[in-house]
């Protein structure tokens, strides 16, 4: 069986995210992704509703897994018994970072191979910092993240008026 581990930050996913986990769950058997919780100084969500909010977003996949990980990559993907990482590569400016990561992660761990997706064009500029920043104050995320992600983000910033759907619940709350 071929499994393969997409580890990352996602504070929070993004639809560059779920694609780079969608085309790669279809070259293995099993795809874990790994939530890596001793990354971040402050992150917005915590490993938890990482977890959950990749778990939900990721349920019409039946190959991917979600979990949280502490530590080295390379002692994640032994325990799970994978022999591939995935990774994304959005520009070259992604390339000095990630080949630095692979060979050193190659030189702990000379049976773990690394390899690139390259992001979808429609999403080459997105980062999950871009969504934190633009969530910050309250702009439209609908292009970036799915809408149960839009929803957290928006509801972690303080504006649940800019919910959608709740005006729509509010104004029927009154009606009744
Ligand atoms: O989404 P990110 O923040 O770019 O993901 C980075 C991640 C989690 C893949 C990387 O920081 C990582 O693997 N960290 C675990 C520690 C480790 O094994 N580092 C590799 C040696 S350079």
């Amino acid at each position: 069986m071929r499994t393969a581990v997409y580890p990352g930050s996602f504070d929070p996913v993004t639809f560059g995210h779920l694609d780079i986990i969608e085309r790669s769950s279809k070259m293995v058997d099993r795809l874990i992704v790994g939530v890596l919780d001793n990354g971040l100084k402050n992150p917005l969500f915590s490993v938890e509703e990482r977890v959950t909010m990749l778990e939900e977003v990721t349920s019409h996949l039946p190959n991917v897994t979600v979990t949280s990980f502490h530590g080295l990559l390379v002692d994640f993907a032994r325990q799970c018994g994978a022999g591939l990482v995935v990774r994304g590569l959005r520009a070259i400016t992604d390339f000095e970072y990630e080949l630095q990561m692979s060979q050193t992660n190659r030189i702990m761990c000379p049976q773990l191979d690394t390899i690139f997706l390259t992001t979808d064009l429609r999403y080459a500029y997105l980062s999950s910092h871009t969504v934190r920043e633009v969530g910050r104050f309250g702009g439209d995320l609908s292009a970036f993240v799915p809408p149960v992600i839009v929803e957290q983000v928006l509801k972690k910033f303080g504006h649940t008026d800019l919910i959608e759907g709740k005006q729509e619940l509010e104004d029927k709350d009154e009606q009744d």
